[in-house]
């Protein structure tokens, strides 16, 4: 069923970029009803976003209309809608909802509404900073009210700052999750992707081919599957969403106790990250000298992270990945037993490594299932949704 998104826009300079956002939401096949405040007028007309979404815009000449039709449009108008997208969100409009003052049709409409309501602020870094902004802001948190943004950058006054709206495509991208009726939404999922990389000296590293692909696809996913998403990131050159929360992990030691200090707070652990499995007994300070014909290393085993992330936690739902270059499923049936875990994605090393595509197998300790060759963001949608599953039925 096609949803419906009231777009509320304020009167600030990034009023013109919401007509971008109204575009891209019909894009979506999404019904956008607009409604501005007195302030957004002076910034953009009416007419800009009735043109794009071929709805009537909403003003407060609808608030005051003695049109029959008309009366009673704060209360009617959010029941047909999915979401409230404030965006551009002043400081005046968040002051506003916060004290709960219903003086126009856009603060009426957030007051009665009986959906989510997003916020996009957008303003001077100087004007965003302000105490009495940010306490409205961090209330309203509190009240449940989702804040996108704002980001730091340029700003239209010149200045240079946090207070930026969040680029309408990143805020289409934030918005799938409230609007995906997602099996995802109460879990909290931590995800380690990338790869990882051991000093030999301060010069050299020793790393592997990992490109981060996979494990970022499933972090996206499970985020716009509307999960909350941790991402202990290695290095990678994809784009994790906004809104994930990162933390960087280099080496295996970072990877490791970023694990183990998350873990407790989440419900299900997969384990995507190409974790070095040896590192230098010892790291040389400064440059190894090019001097000797043959240079010894000596390379230490590291520990096996989601193997003591279960025996710490064995209430999380710890998913691994084995990439073998042969005997892919025997391996993998090894792994899965040995670590005691719920559930292990194998694929072909030679197939899947840096490709955009791969075709896994997934095991559990009953059944073996093949999941055919496909772009990984399609993958990692069928991954979750296998985790999701399994998951469910532990559980009960
Ligand atoms: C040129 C100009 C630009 C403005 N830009 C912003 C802005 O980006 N963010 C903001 O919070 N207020 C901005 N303001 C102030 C708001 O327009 C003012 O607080 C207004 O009362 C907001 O009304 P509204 O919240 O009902 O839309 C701007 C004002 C002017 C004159």
């Amino acid at each position: 069923m096609q949803k419906t998104i009231i777009l509320g826009v304020c009167g600030g300079i990034a009023a013109y970029k919401s007509a971008e956002l109204a575009r891209l939401l019909v894009k979506s096949n999404i019904n956008v009803q607009v409604v501005m405040t007195d302030a957004a007028k002076k910034f953009i007309t009416p007419l800009t976003f009735q043109a794009i979404t071929n709805n009537k815009v909403l003003t407060n000449e609808h608030f005051w209309t003695t049109n029959a039709n008309e009366t009673m449009e704060h209360i009617h108008v959010s029941r047909n809608a999915d979401l409230i997208l404030i965006a551009p969100a002043t400081a005046n409009f968040i002051a506003k909802i916060n004290q709960g003052i219903c003086d126009d049709l856009l603060t009426n409409i957030c007051a009665a509404r009986n959906c989510n309501l997003v916020i996009c602020p957008a303003m001077n870094t100087y004007m965003y900073m302000n105490p009495p902004n940010l306490r409205n802001i961090e209330q309203l948190k509190n009240d449940g009210v989702t804040f996108v943004g704002p980001e730091t950058g340029d700003q239209a006054c010149g200045e240079t700052g946090l207070g930026r709206l969040t680029e309408p495509q990143d805020i289409l991208i934030d918005l799938n999750r409230y609007l995906s009726n997602s099996k995802l939404k109460d879990l909290k999922i931590l995800i380690s992707a990338g790869a990882t990389s051991e000093n030999i000296d301060d010069a050299r590293i020793i790393t592997n081919r990992s490109s981060g692909k996979m494990g970022i696809s499933i972090a996206n996913e499970a985020f716009d599957l509307g999960a909350e998403v941790t991402l202990i990131k290695g290095k990678t050159e994809v784009l994790p969403h906004k809104g994930i929360k990162i933390i960087e992990a280099n080496n295996h030691e970072e990877m490791e106790q970023n694990v183990l200090n998350e873990a407790s707070n989440h419900d299900i652990f997969i384990s995507v990250a190409a974790v070095s499995d040896y590192k230098a007994d010892h790291v040389f300070q400064g440059k190894i000298k090019k001097d000797q014909n043959v240079l010894n290393l000596k390379l230490i085993k590291t520990s096996d992270i989601l193997k003591s992330t279960k025996k710490l936690f064995p209430n999380l739902f710890c998913v691994g990945f084995a990439a073998e270059s042969n005997n892919l499923i025997n391996y993998a049936k090894q792994k899965l037993v040995e670590k005691n875990l719920d559930m292990i994605i194998a694929n072909e090393l030679q197939k899947t490594m840096g490709e955009d595509q791969a075709e896994v197998v997934i095991l559990d300790k009953k059944q073996e299932k093949i999941l055919p060759k496909m772009e990984k963001k399609l993958l990692a949608n069928s991954i979750l949704t296998e985790i999701y599953d399994r998951f469910k039925t532990n559980e009960n």
